[in-house]
């Protein structure tokens, strides 16, 4: 982490729920690889809002802390300019989030179309966990904490943005300071992968994703069984690519633009058989899958190694978190002792 430039400041995480998959790789993985050279970055591992919706399963949040730095370092997110760390471990998050709430209004948030989303997803038996239906303001914790600049998303997480930025005007307003800094969506321009069944968006819940992880044998079945266009049935019939999920995976991962819209012609023309696009496909994703899987291996030989670097980027995260903290309790005026409450000869008089 370097203070002496001073660049603009990304954050951008993952809930640890699962390993990390195609959706995950062109929504915002592949972006951070780049990212990391031009801004400060940091990457939250999100164990505590994973928890908001897996509060009886922590040995699952647990196990995919490990799961998803090693697809990150896999990829070739570099520790030593990324600030990689863990949540939890920066309790800084969750005092922020205590105030914070008080910024924010039960409606405002019942409001919020991802959370609306995404609680019509997950069907709650028992009702929605207060933690789960306020998860947008810890997130604006995390974001205001680091003061980002930008937050690389998909579409379908800008409301959520939205609201750290409401929080943080709300914020310099209510204790009229510049403390906080507005964050700004950065959207992907590939922000939304459909699964293999080609239904709704990549999930590890509805069993349609590709993983970073997965192995050779393992992405030729998953494409083999993919979802393409229902109405080309015989070889000779002319095929639709729009909606067509392997061609929608051919666009992000292709990277022969000239032979990619030669085979999209020829599937329109009809003559052209799925098991032919869909080799291709497998070719494509073993090619950049490969090397990927290749140095997850190599990295999963050292755990110590892994926990040192999450270690490290814990107490640079805990940091930075500690220091805006102290700032926004200044502003707020409640740092009591090292601003020390005075006696005022007109109160309660
Ligand atoms: N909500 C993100 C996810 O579902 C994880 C996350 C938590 C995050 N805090 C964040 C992302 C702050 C960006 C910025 O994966």
């Amino acid at each position: 982490m370097s203070t002496t430039t001073a660049k603009e400041v990304i954050l951008t995480g993952d809930r640890p729920t699962g390993p990390l998959h195609l959706g995950h790789y062109v929504g915002s993985l592949r972006q951070r690889v780049e990212l990391q050279n031009r801004y400060e970055q940091f990457i939250i591992i999100a164990d505590a809002q994973a928890l908001t919706d897996n509060a009886s399963n922590p040995e699952k949040i647990r196990q995919n802390i490990l799961e998803v730095t090693l697809d990150y370092l896999a990829i070739g997110i570099d520790p030593k300019i990324t600030t990689i760390f863990i949540q939890s471990l920066v309790p800084e998050l969750a005092e922020l989030t205590m105030y914070y709430l008080n910024l924010v209004s039960v409606a405002r948030l019942q409001l919020n179309p991802t959370v609306k989303d995404e609680i019509k997803q997950r069907q709650f038996g028992g009702g929605v966990p207060a933690g789960f239906f306020c998860y947008p303001v810890s997130q604006a914790a995390d974001i205001t904490a680091f003061k980002a600049n930008f937050i690389p998303v998909g579409a379908d997480q800008i409301p959520v943005i939205e609201q750290s930025a409401e929080i943080v005007r709300n914020f310099n307003r209510t204790y009229n300071c510049t403390v906080l800094v507005e964050p700004k969506a950065l959207l992907s321009n590939f922000s939304r992968l459909p699964g293999t069944d080609g239904k709704g968006k990549m999930s590890k819940s509805s069993g349609n994703a590709i993983y970073l992880c997965d192995n050779a044998d393992t992405i030729k079945n998953k494409v083999k069984s993919m979802y393409t266009d229902p109405t080309h049935l015989k070889v000779s019939d002319p095929g639709r690519i729009e909606g067509n999920a392997v061609f929608i995976y051919l666009d992000a991962f292709d990277d022969d633009k000239k032979a990619l819209s030669e085979l999209k012609e020829h599937y329109q023309r009809g003559g052209l058989a799925d098991t032919t696009v869909k080799n291709r496909l497998t070719d494509v994703l073993i090619h950049k899958l490969s090397p990927i899987a290749t140095q997850r291996k190599e990295y999963a030989k050292d755990l110590a190694q892994i926990m040192a670097i999450l270690k490290k980027g814990t107490e640079e995260a805990k940091e930075v978190a500690a220091k805006t903290l102290c700032e926004v309790k200044n502003a707020m005026q409640i740092n009591y002792f090292s601003h020390p409450i005075k006696i005022d000869p007109t109160f309660n008089s």
